[in-house]
């Protein structure tokens, strides 16, 4: 039997943007914070490097606003880049007060002058300006946060929990087109329950799962992007995927990311013949913004025929190494790397994704009652290329800036309305799941091959051709069968691989992170992409 449910707030996503919103929310409001398998299967757990904040006297806000300006390539939104920056102190003061575990930086905490945690650096920044907690960031701050959300009664953490759509005013036939909650499976039973809320914020990540090749966890395939789509919001700059330069190239190494502050502390990236090369693509050599560094190697290893290149930190004393990057060291050690006296190989793949869903200051979407925020969300921040460790900052600002404005909206919020319950009753089991399997094997390689670091207008037609053939094929899998988790992130993930596609087409262009043979100049005039969905409605 399918359940009901009320709450005051619905959180989709259980990474760090969902947890440090409900934390942010008031005690007396009911909240639910859904999970679509275990509570750390988001890539918060998963993030290395740290968070970017301006922290240091010797630091200061125009300079962090210029490098996240310079590497969003024109695109950045400078309100939504000044906006994050200048609450980046306040937001770090909170997660310090919510007690995580920092590294802290010797000197200072023995009383002298400056901030008393350690800053690491990382590409693209021109100050040290990364808090982070070794080379752990993300597992310090999400156990840190979940544990405080189990200490709060309002609270429920709810696991297995996959959501397959929201409930809107316009789907249940309505003039307006406030969003009332969601259909959400319960994958211990089964069965597809009814959330009913008086807000709905979506913090589901981004959707780097659509490439074979990537640094992220299973989880993230962009199931806010395509829901908030289905529901009615515009989506933002989609074309703009991210490549991180160095993942473990390990046959075993499923999805292990080597941190960029790795170079930030001095690590080179060499040829298999020991020869450094970064510096031929830019003057910033290994610190150079991502997207080139990413290109550079993707160049080198089509040119030289090779299956990765190296990333040597071994000059380094072994203490310094151990001590800074101890996961990295353990996890390479158990392959049979030495990383304090040899080379690590590495490879591109894909880590984030810097467009999603519209969003104003708070957080808010183009459907009222719905909010999106971390990597779901489209903020301007990141422009056509985010600037290192800016994730984890936009993620904290956005979620207290959206629980802010949900506690501001709540006179106006009506009561939850009670709602339809999922309908079942046209659909049986599947008998052929093998679809579903093919169908996620063959989207992740073509837009791997075609819609990849490197991109033509033939290689996006050709993707285009693909997925409009997936998706209708997924859409009949959709109507006649039973849900499944599967299911979900493949529907989710075709259509915003349709987003992407339709996106990158659009631009006619190079620009940050979406290089094109067939456009390789980038235009005086810097303009987002942005896709209106049928149902949006102007508020
Ligand atoms: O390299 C890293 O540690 C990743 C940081 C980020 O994606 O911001």
């Amino acid at each position: 039997m399918s359940q009901h449910h009320q709450y005051d707030v619905l959180v989709i996503g259980s990474g760090g943007a969902g947890l440090a919103l409900a934390l942010n929310l008031p005690e007396h409001l009911k909240v639910a914070v859904l999970s679509k398998g275990d509570l750390a299967g988001g890539s918060t757990y998963w993030a290395q490097g740290g968070v970017a904040a301006v922290l240091d006297d010797s630091d200061n806000i125009d300079s962090h606003v210029q490098d996240t300006l310079v590497a969003g390539a024109g695109l950045c939104h400078e309100d939504a880049v000044r906006f994050t920056v200048e609450h980046s102190r306040e937001t770090i003061d909170w997660l310090i007060e919510q007690g995580v575990p920092f590294t802290r930086d010797d000197e200072h905490s023995r009383g002298q002058q400056g901030f008393a945690f350690h800053l690491t650096r990382e590409g693209g920044h021109s100050h040290r300006r990364i808090i982070h907690a070794a080379d752990a960031t993300g597992a310090a701050i999400f156990t840190t946060l979940l544990e405080r959300a189990r200490q709060r009664p309002n609270i429920e953490l709810l696991e297995q929990r996959v959501a397959v759509d929201l409930i809107t005013e316009r789907k249940l036939g309505g003039l307006g087109n406030r969003c009332l909650g969601a259909y959400v499976l319960d994958r211990r039973r089964g069965e597809v329950d009814t959330f009913a809320a008086r807000f709905v914020v979506l913090a589901t990540g981004g959707a780097a799962k659509v490439y074979l090749y990537t640094s992220n966890p299973d989880g993230t395939c962009g199931d806010g992007i395509a829901m908030a789509w289905r529901a009615g919001c515009r989506v933002g700059n989609l074309e703009f995927n991210q490549f991180h330069p160095t993942c473990l190239y390990h046959p075993q190494a499923k999805s292990f990311l080597i941190t960029e502050a790795v170079r930030g502390e001095g690590g080179q990236l060499k040829l298999p013949n020991g020869e450094r090369f970064m510096l031929r693509f830019d003057p910033r050599g290994e610190l150079a913004p991502r997207d080139i560094v990413a290109r550079a190697i993707d160049h080198e290893m089509k040119r030289l025929g090779i299956d990765c290149v190296y990333l040597d930190i071994s000059h380094r004393p072994a203490e310094f190494i151990r001590e800074h990057f101890p996961t990295i060291y353990e996890r390479c050690l158990g392959f049979g790397i030495d990383i304090t006296r040899e080379p690590i190989p590495v490879v591109p793949a894909a880590h984030y994704t810097c467009g999603g869903v519209l969003v104003d200051h708070h957080g808010q979407t183009d459907v009222p009652g719905l909010y999106a925020i971390g990597e779901t969300s489209f903020t301007g921040l990141h422009g056509a290329n985010r600037l290192a460790s800016n994730s984890l900052l936009e993620c904290f600002v956005y979620a207290r800036a959206a629980a802010a404005d949900i506690v501001q909206q709540l006179p106006h919020s009506g009561v939850p309305r009670t709602l339809p319950g999922w309908d079942a009753s046209q659909v049986t089991d599947s008998d052929e799941d093998v679809i579903i399997a093919h169908n996620w094997d063959e989207l992740r390689r073509f837009m791997w091959d075609y819609v990849g670091i490197v991109r033509t207008s033939k290689r996006l037609q050709r993707a285009q051709h693909r997925v409009r053939l997936l998706l209708a094929e997924i859409d009949e899998f959709y109507s006649n069968y039973k849900v499944s988790r599967d299911l979900i992130e493949l529907r989710n993930l075709a259509l915003v691989a349709d987003l992407m596609i339709r996106s990158a087409m659009l631009r006619h262009e190079s620009r940050g992170l979406h290089y094109t043979l067939d456009y390789p100049e980038t235009l005086s005039d810097a303009r987002d992409t942005l896709l209106v969905p049928p149902a949006y409605r102007p508020v």
